[in-house]
């Protein structure tokens, strides 16, 4: 019946996946994207970003946005929005112009409330913040920490709350899904953040893993999460291996894909499940690990993978 289908009669809001505007010219691939039995959420993997956004200081374009926006709302899909505040894809202004703190702190502000306002009512949740920390835990020495410490996250928050206060609103990471320091410094963040009455509501855990290494504390980790009663979502999975893909390989990659979407069902928590782009054709992994690829459910012809059965079991 389809993947969104099944997690919903299993008590999960959603399962969804990335896309990103150039592919929707492929019927063939709207076809299966269409499909709310599939499919019921919708990220987009580039079109909200800030350099898509924000190309000019203070001068904002949301028409590549607005179509997945659109097209969730057509399918009737929730939308996750993606995302207000991160080092990568900046547009130079952002980084070139040396901003002061009270210049970057508006900068911010003013981002946060114009996206997050421009979509208000849209959006089921927001990746405020994304990647914040390092591996080790210490903080990404990105522009806005440099600039402005840790209050650039309240700043973010803050804002986006006021721009849409029915959206939640998530800090996005990964290496964050297993225990370890990055993820204790994660939850010591929101700790300090519920502590001090900003608004925080949810964690993202991306899981862009490697088929064979999937990590064995997922279940413990997630549970310190709830523990706080956090929700929080499987924001970005998807699951790659060396090229040529064997069959071997496919099938220790359905047991993980069963593996990691076992670890969301295993904690009530856990809302929901989004694969990063759910075919081989568009996946954004061969180009950013070469060598790697094949790391979605359904091939480069969508056909469905003993990955997508992985699912369908753990569901
Ligand atoms: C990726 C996109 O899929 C690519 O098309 C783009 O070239 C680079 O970014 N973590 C994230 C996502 O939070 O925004 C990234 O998306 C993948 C890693």
């Amino acid at each position: 019946p389809g993947l969104n289908f099944v997690a919903k009669s299993a008590g999960k809001l959603y399962f969804g996946t990335a896309t990103d505007n150039p592919e929707l010219n492929d019927t063939a691939y709207d076809h299966i994207l269409d499909n709310f039995l599939q499919f019921g959420a919708i990220t987009p993997a580039n079109s909200m970003k800030w350099d898509a956004t924000e190309p000019e200081p203070y001068v904002f374009t949301f028409e590549a946005g607005d179509v997945i926006a659109d097209l969730a709302h057509e399918n009737g899909m929730l939308l996750r929005g993606h995302n207000c505040v991160w080092y990568n894809q900046l547009p130079s202004w952002v980084t070139a112009n040396n901003y002061t703190a009270p210049e970057l702190a508006a900068i911010i502000q003013n981002r946060c409330a114009t996206l997050v306002g421009h979509y208000r009512g849209q959006v089921y949740a927001w990746d405020i913040i994304n990647e914040p920390f390092n591996d080790n835990g210490t903080y990404r020495e990105d522009v806005f920490y440099n600039t402005l410490g840790t209050s650039y996250i309240p700043i973010a928050l803050t804002a986006a709350r006021a721009a849409d206060p029915n959206a939640k609103l998530y800090i996005n990471e990964y290496n964050n899904e297993y225990l370890g320091p990055k993820s204790t410094a994660l939850l010591d963040l929101v700790k300090e953040l519920k502590a001090e009455g900003v608004p925080i509501d949810g964690v993202g855990f991306q899981c862009h893993f490697v088929v064979g290494e999937v990590p064995t504390t997922m279940v413990e980790n997630f549970q310190q999460y709830a523990a706080i009663g956090l929700e929080f979502a499987i924001t970005e999975l998807d699951i790659r291996m060396p090229l040529p893909a064997t069959p071997e390989m496919l099938e220790q990659q359905k047991t993980d894909y069963d593996t990691v979407v076992s670890a969301c069902m295993a904690v009530p928590n856990c809302v929901g499940i989004s694969v990063w782009d759910w075919t081989d054709k568009y996946s954004w992994i061969p180009s950013t690990y070469p060598g790697y690829g094949e790391a979605c459910p359904w091939d480069a012809n969508f056909v469905r993978k003993p990955a997508y059965d992985g699912i369908v079991i753990a569901l």
